[in-house]
């Protein structure tokens, strides 16, 4: 049975996986507006693999005879200045989530639980893929600036980003 610390811990991960889900549909919705297709594309794919991670806390409490809580999801934001903005939220907010799941891998060591652990791995190493990804885009917009054949390209581009197969 999981103790009560580590099931309110990964209710509030869960619900920060539903907000991060929440907030690529935002951003996917921005770029839709200015007809930046792929942009829009690419933040769908991410919006979809944060439902993903959530849905996979749910097993896991579910699993460990936890109970899943839902909460309530605060509303994302809807307005940026530039592409370049959009991907700098995004690469900042993923840096929060790791340092959330690092604070989850403390605790669950802290409270010798040791299947939570484990099972954290999996997320310790996708917050390393997820970094990447999201700065590397805002290193390319930093190159690209506001040249519009350039954005044009990127935009194509990550128009071409395939589903996750996890
Ligand atoms: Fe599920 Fe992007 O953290």
């Amino acid at each position: 049975m999981i103790k009560q610390k580590v099931e309110s811990a990964l209710n509030e991960q869960m619900k920060k996986e539903f907000y991060s889900s929440y907030l690529y549909l935002a951003m996917a919705a921005h770029f839709e507006s200015l007809n930046f297709k792929g942009f829009a594309h690419w933040m769908r794919m991410q919006s979809q693999e944060e439902y993903v991670h959530a849905m996979k806390i749910f097993q896991h409490l579910t699993e460990r005879g936890g109970k899943v809580v839902l909460q309530q999801i605060d509303t994302p934001p809807s307005k940026w200045d530039s592409p370049k903005e959009v991907f700098q939220d995004a690469y900042q907010h993923e840096q929060k989530v790791t340092q959330s799941i690092s604070d989850l891998v403390e605790l669950s060591k802290a409270e010798k639980d040791h299947p939570t652990e484990i099972f954290l791995h999996w997320f310790v190493k996708e917050q390393v893929e997820e970094e990447a990804s999201a700065y590397e885009i805002v290193q390319k917009l930093q190159l690209v600036g506001n040249e519009g054949g350039a954005l044009f390209m990127l935009d194509g581009e990550l128009g071409k980003r395939a589903p996750s197969k996890e």
